[in-house]
């Protein structure tokens, strides 16, 4: 089962209501949200209180943190206090990656570790049993936009065959054209940013993804 997670560092930053209220009419019920601190990653992001405005107005809606920080722990609190349903942290911001999951799943939410491209998915092996969700960088976090990176897909199979059951995401120029294959690798959560909020038909993209979902069923 794979599901659509578009990233709000691709919407109109003008008019960030009415594009997840859009979103959640094609039928997406979660949002990647993006936090840079401009030392992990070349670039700045939103901060909590943007994470607090838009649960306070889609309470419903599943808000999936992505923290591309160095000290991401100190702001695990106003993350979660302010809505998020999952929060993943990078590998290689930690020295013990198991502790900063551990910190996530005592605030009772989802806990994610995230690779960047350089970082070999062995490294991930040590956190399989604790790891929620794993994501997978298909380019070099910092900004959407960017060309996905095909040699990462080997990552999710290989998490596959090491007998990872958790959600495995994937970030990174993900779009309708390569779903299918990371499908086939074994992703559940396709992060699209630009593939879906700069889509002249975000409705047709979701459907895309729902399709492949058809496709698979059919297939069992
Ligand atoms: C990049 C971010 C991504 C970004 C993806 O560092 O982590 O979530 O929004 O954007 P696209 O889908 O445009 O590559
Ligand atoms: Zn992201």
């Amino acid at each position: 089962m794979i599901k659509l997670t578009p990233s709000l560092l691709a919407a109109d930053l003008m008019n960030l209501g009415g594009e997840i209220e859009a979103m959640m009419k094609c039928g997406v019920d979660q949002l990647h949200f993006d936090v840079m601190d401009a030392h992990f990653v070349p670039n700045l992001s939103f901060g909590p209180s943007f994470c607090r405005a838009i649960h306070r107005r889609f309470p419903e809606l599943k808000i999936d943190a992505h923290l591309m920080m160095d000290n991401a722990l100190d702001y695990l609190d106003a993350f979660v206090g302010y809505g998020a349903s999952s929060v993943t942290v990078h590998e290689e911001a930690f020295a013990d990656p198991g502790a900063a999951l551990r910190a996530i799943h005592e605030k009772g939410v989802q806990a994610g570790l995230s690779v960047k491209p350089g970082t070999p998915a062995e490294a991930l092996l040590p956190y399989l049993d604790q790891a929620d969700i794993i994501l997978i960088m298909t380019v070099e976090p910092g900004f959407g936009g960017q060309k996905f990176m095909p040699d990462q897909v080997e990552k999710i199979r290989f998490l596959r065959r090491a007998g990872y059951r958790g959600v495995i995401a994937v970030d990174g120029g993900v779009c309708p054209d390569n779903a299918a294959l990371l499908q086939q690798a074994g992703a559940n959560w396709l992060v699209m940013g630009t593939a879906f909020f700069r889509s002249p038909d975000p409705q047709a993209v979701a459907r895309a993804v729902e399709e492949l979902n058809e496709k698979e069923g059919n297939r069992q």
